[in-house]
């Protein structure tokens, strides 16, 4: 089974920048293999990690339903399917990745969705660790990895409103069908001092503090660029961060 990391929270506050440094940390550790499953429709982990993603799970899911019938002679549905979720897979010598595109459209998708889940399931067993960037909100989490997270980030920018929306999801958690191991809170976008109102309101919260990444000016210059994380230099403040969070407090 492989280990799986997630993260939640307000929409913007760096999920898919951590997930990326993440990602960055576990292949230059040498913690393989790592894949990344890009679970927010409209996001772009393939960007910060300098993949270019071709398709993605709800292609594959589109261009079954247009063409049901459509399937290469000597094949079933069932090895036609496989194939094309083997094609999805984006494989790089230190990471793969996974995009799950779309979610479901119009009309019932049922069949073909659980013989995607199916597959998607089988292949992410093979991995060590599973690091999966979703939406902001928390509907799909469960599905996408199968009811069990090792570690949940919940992540917040410096900001009162981004540590409540952390305090709804921390809530919510209970009524979900998710098995989350680990909880931990991470605070990006921080000045060197966090303020003392703002320490104390997450507190209350409950979650332990495992990360405060700092205001990193080359992350928005990266983003702006659509260069790679990978590129950015070990000692960015934001790399340094994510490094001691996973060595240190959330050892991975
Ligand atoms: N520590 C930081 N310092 C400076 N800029 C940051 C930091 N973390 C993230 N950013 C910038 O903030 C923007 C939003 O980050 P990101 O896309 O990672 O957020 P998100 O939570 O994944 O958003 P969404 O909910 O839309 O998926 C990006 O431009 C990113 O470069
Ligand atoms: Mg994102």
């Amino acid at each position: 089974m492989s280990k799986v990391i997630a993260f939640a929270g307000k929409g913007g506050v760096g999920k898919t920048t951590v997930a990326a440094l993440v990602v960055r940390y576990l292949s230059q550790a040498g913690k393989t293999p790592v894949l990344a499953v890009d679970a927010d429709p409209n996001s772009n982990l393939g960007e910060t990690l300098g993949l270019e993603v071709t398709a993605t799970i709800g292609d594959i899911r589109e261009t079954y339903m247009k063409d049901p019938q459509g399937i290469p002679s000597g094949m079933d549905k069932i090895n036609y399917l496989e194939t094309l979720v083997e094609q999805a897979l984006i494989e790089k010598p230190a990471f793969d990745l996974l995009v799950m595109g779309r979610q479901e459209g119009q009309g019932c998708y049922c069949m073909v969705n659980n013989i995607l889940n199916k597959f998607t399931d089988k292949l992410t067993n093979s991995y060590k660790y599973m690091v999966v960037d979703n939406e902001a909100g928390m509907e799909h989490l469960s599905r996408r990895t199968s009811g069990k997270v090792d570690v949940l980030f919940l992540v917040t920018d410096y900001s009162l409103r981004g540590l409540r929306a952390v305090g709804r999801i921390h809530g919510m958690l209970e009524g979900l069908n998710l098995d989350v191991k680990q909880l931990g809170l991470i605070v990006t976008r921080a000045p060197e001092k966090l303020n003392a109102a703002f320490l104390s309101e997450a507190e209350a919260i409950g979650i332990p503090l495992a990360a405060i990444i700092p205001d990193d000016p080359a992350l928005l210059e990266f983003d702006m660029e659509k260069r790679s994380l990978l590129e950015l230099p070990d000692t960015s403040p934001s790399v340094m961060a994510v490094n001691t969070l996973l060595t240190t407090t959330v050892p991975l």
